[in-house]
């Protein structure tokens, strides 16, 4: 598919998608989400992606936040209009994909960049990387999941300080709160990423999936987290992926799984 603002490469089991905007910082317009929301499920449903990586490109910014251009003259209803689509397209989409999607953070994560970041299912982050949710200085809040993802992942106290003050955090802090897995220089993070990818691509990409689904559930309000996670085991019984990994294990040798 041909895209005008991102680029989707496909190599050895991984889909990176790259937002390619970089004279505005990768900001997410309207455009780059629903071309996102394409290339996210392209990926997800083209029966050789293992592995989705996100990623922005240059060197100053995985993703600067929503496109502030488009959205500065909204009244209430196109307000949440805007939030609800952007969830549905994109932030609930990409967290809820069965295929794993690892965010490699390579500079500014702000705003909508952030909420990206989060609602992917890990993030690493490059030494250079700054994160934020800065809508509170342009008198709005987080509308892509920032206010419910960012308390889930670093506490809410931590999420109030950076809610509250607008203010940027950089690669390491975002370490020490359980933000990103890892920091490397920024040369490193696309090859991290590749690596980490290359490990989860030897497990069962069904089995996977069926963990995405259950992990999620801790956060859904409502569900049962371990219910979801008693029918997921139980599912997991009746696929090929579990009789090749159980039998290759007995008859030790490697499991080839045959995935989704
Ligand atoms: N929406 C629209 N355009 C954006 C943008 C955004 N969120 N973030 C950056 N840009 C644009 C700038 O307007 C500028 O475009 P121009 O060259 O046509 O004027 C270009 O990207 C480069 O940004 P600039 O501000 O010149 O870079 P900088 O290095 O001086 O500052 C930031 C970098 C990230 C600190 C600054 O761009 C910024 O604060 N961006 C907005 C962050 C934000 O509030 N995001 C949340 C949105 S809800």
């Amino acid at each position: 598919m041909n895209y005008e603002n991102i680029l989707s490469e496909h190599s050895n089991g991984i889909t990176t998608i790259t937002i390619n905007r970089p004279k505005k910082l990768n900001a997410l317009n309207r455009a780059t989400i629903q071309e996102l929301h394409d290339a996210f499920e392209a990926a997800d449903t083209d029966g050789d992606t293992k592995v989705i990586i996100i990623t922005g490109s240059g060197e100053k910014a995985f993703v600067a936040g929503a496109d502030i251009s488009e959205f500065a003259d909204f009244n209430v209803e196109e307000g949440g209009d805007l939030a609800a689509y952007g969830h549905e397209i994109l932030f609930d989409f990409v967290a809820n994909l069965s295929t794993p999607v690892i965010a490699a953070v390579n500079g500014f994560a702000l705003g909508g960049g952030l909420e990206l970041a989060m609602a992917s299912h890990f993030r690493l982050a490059s030494d250079n990387a700054k994160m934020g949710l800065p809508e509170v200085s342009l008198g709005v809040i987080p509308g892509y999941g920032g206010t419910q993802r960012l308390p889930q992942l670093v506490g809410k106290g931590r999420a109030m300080e950076m809610i509250m003050t607008a203010g940027m955090i950089d690669a390491n802090k975002a370490l020490s709160y359980g933000l990103v897995n890892h920091v490397v220089p920024q040369e490193e993070l696309l090859p991290l990423a590749e690596k980490i990818a290359s490990k989860i691509m030897r497990n069962s990409s069904v089995a996977i999936a069926e963990a995405i689904g259950a992990i999620n559930a801790n956060y859904d309000d409502g569900v049962n987290g371990f219910e979801v996670e008693i029918e997921a085991f139980g599912n997991c019984f009746g696929t090929e992926d579990f009789v090749e990994g159980t039998t290759a294990f007995l008859e030790k040798r490697k499991a080839d799984f045959p995935g989704k």
